[in-house]
């Protein structure tokens, strides 16, 4: 927990950029180039891509579709020069991906292919230049639908995971929704399963396929016409949903590893986890269930963390997230609600703040919801939760911690539905109804992050100050920060700045989405500058500042989402001229990419 000095990185905020607008706009000074883009080639082998002509086969060997979640994790004893990228890739949007004239069936085989994750190894001169990514690379690996995923922890084995295919409980195929995640202090990469319910028809009937959003509507893509698990109503496969819904552990640096699905971090539309280590050697997870008016959770490990670099050290902290405590937060505000609703105007003491407690759901091995199982509460958290009256959030995003300070940051993107008829309305630490641009909770732990007690306050209530919304960023003035709206990822620079990407903005305040650093300490602490900003109908994701290289990274999603095949709203990155004949590797489509930004 050293001082703060000041970034490398030095920048001149950019002006908002319009929604409609088809660029990414980088700051002065700055240039951009993508990593790795949707289709491209990932083996020796690897035929190029073919937008007009795409088979699930060469998808299989290509980057996966809708990046979200990205980090770069250097290759040791490589002088700088390699290593190896994680993302993974959440959704696919078929209308924009593939003619209308392709049949149904490719269809569906194609877009299965471009989800799951992908592993891809970069080079570079030195570190002065940008990466690109190594075809054929050793550690290339890409994770697709029949990849087999270990279950760890209490659930592994149990009776609410078998399925016919899967009798042992506890080797799942596929990852599904993956979002957001955060990489681990042993170097493994962590990815959330979140919008999982879309995959699956349900019978819809249960609490838990109420709770969780499962239906007996066909499904937007359609695999359970492919295969059966896609279906729950199908005997024997009663189960599947509930094999979906976890974090993801994956070992980037070996591509013949097993990855996992940890069954003690619960089981929610995970939106992703962040790991430090307490003082006490635990690790701890913080975690966000996005949906409107859901939980923040946390996970403290059993096990302590080992900080060697041994294969024993390694093989020991990789097993930590298998056992542990799984708590949900209660946050009590210290203001009057009358001050805080309405208006939106900062409370009365001046601040958004107040005092909260962990509640238990798993401790020491044994359940704290009565009437529910260790199983039964880590399979059905939402449920479980719902029993011990946790505090309804607006959509909880990344929630990671400072590794300067300590302090625990929570991106709750938006919530329309608060304070309509019949849902709750606001209260200090989800301070607006109706809440459009959404705001940051700053919680501070009581001790180390392994206590069951904290206290919070708001970093900011998001929004355009110039058009007369009611904003607050600690009380730095509103007239000098970017307009800011939806915040959903988050990342630190090495100097502990807080990075926010935004998904939302569009249908916020009217601007594309972007990338802005957030000053955290001293006289310009809640000062907001925004870095970039996405092309059109594109949210940003995944952000990694290198501060120290002067370099920053960002996926790009969803471009152009809302167009079709034959009307393309986006033409990023490729930007092939309307006429032109492409250059090879590039097509007048949107493809979601990865994205580096660097002087120059
Ligand atoms: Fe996939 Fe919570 O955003
Ligand atoms: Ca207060
Ligand atoms: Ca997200
Ligand atoms: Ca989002």
């Amino acid at each position: 927990k050293e001082g703060f000095a000041k970034s490398k990185l030095t920048f001149t905020p950019i002006a908002p950029v319009d929604a409609a607008v088809d660029a990414f706009t980088v700051p002065e000074g700055f240039t951009w180039q993508p990593v790795i883009r949707w289709g491209d080639p990932i083996f020796n082998g690897t035929p190029d891509f073919d937008l007009n002509n795409q088979t699930a086969a060469a998808q299989a060997q290509q980057f996966g579709y809708n990046n979200d979640y990205t980090d770069i994790v250097e290759i040791p004893d490589t002088k700088g020069r390699r290593a190896v990228l994680f993302a993974n890739h959440e959704y696919t949007n078929e209308s924009i991906m593939f003619p209308a004239t392709m049949p149904a069936a490719d269809v569906r085989a194609v877009g299965a292919a471009a989800h799951g994750l992908s592993v891809v190894e970069l080079e570079r001169k030195n570190i002065t230049k940008p990466w690109t990514y190594v075809k054929g690379a050793p550690l290339n690996r890409r994770y697709l639908n029949n990849t087999v995923y270990e279950l760890t922890g209490p659930v592994a084995g149990s009776a609410l995971v078998k399925t016919a295919a899967d009798p042992s409980g506890g080797k799942i195929k596929g990852t599904l929704g993956n979002c957001s995640g955060g990489t681990t202090p042993w170097g493994t990469i962590l990815s959330g399963e979140e919008n999982f319910n879309g995959y699956f028809v349900s019978p819809g009937t249960s609490a838990s396929d109420k709770r969780y959003g499962l239906t007996s509507k066909a499904t937007a893509r359609k695999w359970e016409l492919d295969d059966p698990r896609f279906d729950t109503r199908n005997a024997g496969y009663e189960n599947e949903t509930n094999r979906f819904g976890w974090i993801v552990e994956v070992d980037p640096f070996d591509p013949t590893s097993t990855p996992k699905k940890h069954s003690a971090l619960g089981r929610f539309k995970h939106e992703g986890a962040n790991v430090i280590v307490a003082d006490s050697g635990h690790v701890v997870a913080y975690m966000g269930d996005d949906e409107k008016f859901d939980y923040l959770y946390k996970f403290v490990s059993a096990e302590k963390y080992r900080p060697g670099t041994t294969a024993a050290d390694r093989a020991h902290n990789m097993n930590l997230l298998s056992a542990g405590n799984l708590y949900v937060a209660k946050f009590t505000g210290n203001s009057p609600l009358a001050e805080i609703t309405g208006t939106g105007a900062v409370p009365a003491d001046g601040s958004f703040d107040g005092t909260g407690e962990w509640l238990p759901l798993v401790v020491d091995g044994a359940s704290a919801v009565p009437g529910m199982s260790v199983e039964e509460v880590l399979v059905y958290t939402r449920l479980a939760a719902d029993k011990v009256g946790p505090t309804k959030m607006d959509r909880c995003e990344d929630v990671q911690p400072s590794l300067h300070t300590g302090k625990v940051y929570v991106a709750c993107t938006n919530n329309s539905d608060r304070g309509k008829p019949g849902k709750e309305g606001a209260t200090e630490v989800n301070p607006r109804n109706e809440n459009r641009d959404g705001h940051i909770v700053e919680i501070t732990e009581t001790g180390d992050q392994t206590s069951t007690n904290f206290t919070w306050n708001l970093l900011m209530v998001c929004g355009d100050p110039s058009t007369g919304d009611v904003t607050y960023f600690s009380g730095f003035p509103v007239d000098q920060v970017s307009p800011i709206s939806c915040p959903d990822n988050l990342a630190f620079d090495s100097v502990g700045n807080l990075w926010i990407s935004t998904d939302g903005a569009p249908s916020g305040i009217g601007k594309a989405d972007g990338l802005f650093k957030v000053t955290l300490e001293g006289a310009e602490r809640g000062k907001v500058e925004q870095f970039l900003a996405v092309p059109r109908e594109a949210e940003t994701c995944g952000p990694i500042v290198h501060d120290n290289e002067r370099t920053v990274f960002v996926s790009v999603q969803h471009p152009g989402e809302e167009g079709s095949f034959a009307d393309q709203h986006s033409f990023f990155p490729d930007y092939v001229a309307e006429g032109a004949t492409p250059a090879r590797g590039q097509v007048r489509a949107p493809r979601p990419s990865v994205v580096q930004v660097f002087r120059g």
